[in-house]
């Protein structure tokens, strides 16, 4: 596989590809295929019970979008919503956008940081959502701009590629991002069951109410829950990084 170097960090390190990772969601026999809808479930309802106006939505470590992208593409709200997917591998960044072409929302090309301004009346076309996919490191606020605080924040498929110190950072820096009611949505395998109780004492320590949890008959490399934020947020106190890759 071919690694893919981030030359932005002082000490270059080498990591995963995660291009072929994304072909388990076309095997119906693959537990990522639940995981998936489990996600899509607690998406729509999160959209179904947004308050009305604009819905900000932030997905880090998006990869191709496979998650928000189908579920928006259908959903009565989706004119509502402006969301940012961050996807630091840019392939995988062009497979999500080319998703929301095909979804027929209205990408915006958030490639050079600066996209997913204006348009919130639907100009320009198709459904009226904005969805900008941007190439970058989902682990620094810079690229969150005002997509946050969140009315959905969706955290999937980081948890488990992170220490458990980045989980519980990220879980309380989360807290920053996610609007007053907004639905935190994330996903970790069960490999150590007893890192999930951690991590909702984590939310919960941070502000955040449990709202649901995927069912626990699935696989243990499954395990999808959503939190609710019950406070009002403050901004985020300094620009240090949610979390690095370890796997
Ligand atoms: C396990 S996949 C999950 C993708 C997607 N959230 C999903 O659940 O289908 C992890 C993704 O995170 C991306 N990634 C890893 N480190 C990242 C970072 N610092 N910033 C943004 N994306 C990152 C990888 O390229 C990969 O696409």
């Amino acid at each position: 596989m071919d690694a893919i170097v981030d030359q932005g960090e002082e000490s270059a390190r080498e990591l995963r590809d995660w291009k072929d990772w994304f072909a388990a969601y076309d095997d119906p026999e693959s537990p990522l295929v639940k995981r998936l809808a489990a996600v899509q479930q607690g998406i729509r309802r999160a959209l179904d019970e947004a308050p009305s106006g604009v819905i900000n939505v932030l997905s880090l470590c998006a990869g191709e979008g496979r998650d928000l992208i189908p579920v928006l593409a259908d959903h009565p709200r989706r004119a509502d919503v402006r969301a940012r997917l961050i996807e630091f591998d840019p392939v995988i960044a062009q497979k999500a956008r080319d998703a929301v072409a095909a979804a027929g929302l209205d990408g915006v090309d958030g490639t050079d940081g600066i996209g997913g301004v204006g348009g919130l009346d639907g100009a320009g076309g198709g459904t009226g959502a904005i969805v900008d996919v941007m190439t970058g490191d989902a682990a620094d606020p810079a690229l969150f701009g005002d997509y946050a605080p969140a009315h959905l924040l969706l955290l999937c498929g980081i948890f488990g590629n992170i220490t458990e110190a980045d989980i519980q950072n990220t879980v309380t820096r989360a807290a920053h991002l996610t609007a007053l009611g907004g639905t935190a949505i994330w996903t970790r395998h069960r490999h150590d069951p007893a890192v999930i109780p951690r991590i909702h004492g984590w939310f919960g320590d941070a502000g955040f109410s449990g709202l649901w949890e995927s069912d626990t008959d699935l696989p243990t490399v499954i395990y999808v829950a959503a939190n609710r934020q019950e406070r009002e947020p403050t901004p985020l106190p300094d620009d240090r990084k949610l979390f690095t890759f370890v796997r």
